[in-house]
């Protein structure tokens, strides 16, 4: 078949490439299909080369970098994410061959192409709210998108204020601030922050007259937004990783009024008057995270006080959020639905140590939850390659939330389920 032949084949197969485009592919698929099906997995591995490399970045089982091929077959498998065609088709018509070659690349030849499938923030600038010592979700999310390159801003709670920054200055932190390369996190600026309330008016008389808020300044919402525009311009993620219910301890039926709004107030519109406040400084395609949990739609007896609501509302907000967000900027809002983790928050709550061993007992993935864990999530779903995420609660929770029973019942002990042992 003479080349101008396939080109109009191709060209109407793929009306949204124009023509020089497709003959710069098919050029391209003609040498490819001199190279046979046992060498493409050689030179998919092999570094710098471009065209090959580009068909390995769309690769999922690449991500964490264990992938091996060690067969067509299982090729052909992980190509089906891009492809409509199996992979044993390919050497045999050069066409079917390339509609998987151009799917891939018209995905991924943007100019945020990196060799392999790292993680890249570098850049970018990120706000995370929530953040009052070195033990929660914040933290780890904090030290995730550094170690990705991004510039971190911290918003900390006014009362905990204080004791944070006397503690990073006395290098209290400096252990846990080591990111994998030896290097310290950086943390550009402190801002003290209470997102129960949105601007000064709000601010009652006994808050402000409070000795745990004297000294602070420009710590609601709406003026951390001004300050931090002030000082740095714009930012490009957001993560709201706080929480506060009053009267978590006690049961739905027994939470006042009071206590169910200020749960509400504190956990889920904060991340409501946050992106508000924060959306006009954010630039185009960033991300917003919030961190939820599993509470929200599955009885979790003891995560009371309201809190369970408002996780739901946080919930239900991530999605109307990522429409209203998406549409004025661009901007994707995610949340990550965290597994049990011993942080400040959850030891008040007092029965996290019960609710981590449950989960190691029913968990499918028997193992200690990091936080690093949800941190990597954070950065992921901040970055490019999740550019088609939003409106999600994202599970980082070994797959508890899979879970149908809790298998460590003695209903289960005739069955001969595999267990590992603390
Ligand atoms: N720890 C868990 O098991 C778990 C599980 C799932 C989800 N989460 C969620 O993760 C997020 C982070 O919590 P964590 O468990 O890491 O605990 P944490 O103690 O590290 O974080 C909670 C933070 O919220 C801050 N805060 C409370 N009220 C505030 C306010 N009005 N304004 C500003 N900051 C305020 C606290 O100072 C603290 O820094 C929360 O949304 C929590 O619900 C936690």
């Amino acid at each position: 078949m003479l080349f101008c032949d396939v080109l109009d084949r191709f060209c109407i197969s793929y009306t949204f490439l124009s023509r020089s485009r497709c003959s710069a592919i098919i050029t391209h698929l003609y040498e490819m299909a001199t190279t046979t099906v046992s060498n493409f997995p050689t030179a998919m591995s092999r570094p710098n080369i471009s065209s090959s490399q580009r068909f390995a970045n769309v690769n999922p089982a690449n991500f964490g970098g264990r992938f091996k091929v060690d067969s067509c077959h299982k090729l052909a498998s992980v190509c089906h994410v891009a492809s409509t065609q199996p992979f044993l088709t390919m050497t045999a018509a050069a066409v079917k061959y390339e509609k998987i070659r151009t799917n891939a690349m018209s995905v991924f030849s943007s100019e945020n192409e990196v060799p392999g499938l790292p993680i890249d923030l570098k850049g970018k600038r990120a706000f995370i709210a929530g953040v009052a010592d070195d033990n929660g979700y914040g933290w780890a999310i904090a030290k995730s998108l550094a170690a990705a390159g991004a510039e971190i801003l911290l918003g900390t709670w006014v009362p905990a204020l204080n004791i944070f920054e006397s503690s990073l200055r006395r290098g209290k932190f400096d252990e846990s601030r080591k990111l994998k390369d030896g290097s310290l996190m950086e943390i550009a600026k402190v801002y003290p922050l209470d997102a129960v309330y949105d601007n000064p008016e709000d601010v009652p008389e006994d808050v402000k007259a409070n000795k745990r808020y004297a000294g602070a300044s420009n710590w609601t919402v709406q003026e951390v937004a001004e300050c931090v525009k002030k000082d740095f311009g714009n930012i490009d993620i957001l993560v709201h990783s706080l929480a506060n219910g009053p009267e978590v301890s006690k049961p739905l039926t027994e939470t006042s009024r009071k206590g169910y709004l200020a749960a509400l107030s504190a956990s889920s519109y904060s991340y409501i008057s946050l992106l508000k406040h924060f959306l006009p400084i954010m630039n185009r395609d960033g991300s917003a995270i919030s961190l939820t949990y599993i509470a929200s739609e599955r009885i979790i007896p003891g995560y009371g006080g309201g809190m369970s609501s408002a996780k739901a509302a946080l919930e239900s907000d991530t999605r109307v959020l990522a429409f209203e967000a998406g549409r004025k900027k661009r901007v994707r809002v995610n949340t990550i639905s965290a597994g049990p983790l011993g942080s400040r928050a959850a030891k008040a709550i007092g029965f996290i140590d019960m609710m981590i061993d449950y989960s190691f007992s029913n968990a499918p993935l028997q193992k200690e939850l990091h936080a690093e864990e949800v941190g990597n999530t954070a950065a992921f779903l901040s970055s490019y390659l999740a550019s088609g995420i939003t409106g999600s609660v994202i599970y980082v929770d070994n797959g508890l939330n899979a879970m149908g029973v809790g298998v460590d019942s003695p209903i289960f002990k005739e069955l001969d389920i595999p267990k590992e042992h603390h």
